[in-house]
């Protein structure tokens, strides 16, 4: 089945830009990308859009349709009314490069802040052995595609261009997370995440939690599990004391 579709787009740089209407063909079972792709082929050759697998697995379609952030290549159609207008626009989160595509060099600038896994030194790599619980654990958060929809999303920084030095955002949190329930890390994270990756600024809302396209419990499973160790580690008055003592 196929009908004429009415979509808005955002259309610029970072000098400013405006939404235009458009009216594309839609056909049964497509996705936004297709429409996006269908607009560049018949209409908007210049409509710059950044994606890669059109499978869901590669992150870098991300963008908001209808204001909410989205995968392009993973939002079907059919979950639109026909005679529903659909906008979409680039992630607000991060600077515009041109249409659809924004600079994400935040996030990777993040990532390079959490110090790398730190396993003991007298183990070499072939002799790492740790639980099948544990490796659950990190699998969870390993699903990331990197699409930075969380770090979009996330009201510290969305709308707080100034939180964004002290803030490495749910996924980089989640990263920090992941390394400190790691059994064979030996680097001390709790302490990391408060005072250099901003964890205190996380007000548990998961708004990052709700958008994540690989359903990680971000929140649940990383970000406030993380915040419990601080709270030990911090306000546990024999903890404390023991920290003071022994320097951990
Ligand atoms: Fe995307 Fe989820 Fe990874 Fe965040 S945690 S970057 S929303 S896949
Ligand atoms: Fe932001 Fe997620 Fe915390 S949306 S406030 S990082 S729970
Ligand atoms: Fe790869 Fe959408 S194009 S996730």
């Amino acid at each position: 089945m196929t009908y004429q579709g009415r979509f808005r787009v955002w259309r610029g740089d970072d000098a400013g830009g405006a939404l235009e209407d458009f009216t594309v063909e839609v056909n049964e079972g497509e996705v936004v990308l297709d429409i996006i792709h269908r607009l560049q082929a018949t209409q908007a050759p210049d409509l710059a859009v950044r994606w890669n697998c059109k499978a869901g697995k590669c992150g870098s379609c991300s963008a908001e349709i209808n204001g909410r952030p989205r995968l392009l290549c993973m939002t079907r159609m059919s979950i639109f009314e026909e005679s529903e207008t659909i906008t979409v626009t680039p992630m607000r989160t991060f600077p515009i490069i041109r249409d659809l595509v924004t600079d994400v060099s935040f996030n990777y600038t993040k990532a390079r802040e959490v110090p790398s896994f730190a396993p003991p030194a007298d183990l070499a790599p072939g002799e790492y052995r740790m639980q099948q619980v544990d490796v659950e654990r990190s699998q969870e958060f390993r699903k990331c595609i990197e699409c930075f929809l969380c770090q979009n999303t996330c009201h510290v920084v969305r709308d707080h261009e100034e939180n964004k030095e002290a803030f490495a955002g749910p996924r980089f949190l989640m990263r920090v997370a992941e390394l400190e329930m790691h059994p064979l890390d030996t680097a001390d994270r709790v302490d990391q995440a408060q005072d250099e990756h901003g964890l205190g600024y996380c007000n548990i809302t998961k708004c990052c939690s709700e958008v994540c396209p690989e359903h990680i419990h971000i929140t649940d499973n990383a970000l406030i599990p993380m915040k419990e160790r601080v709270a030990d580690r911090k306000y546990d008055p024999i903890v404390w004391l023991g920290n003071k003592l022994f320097k951990r």
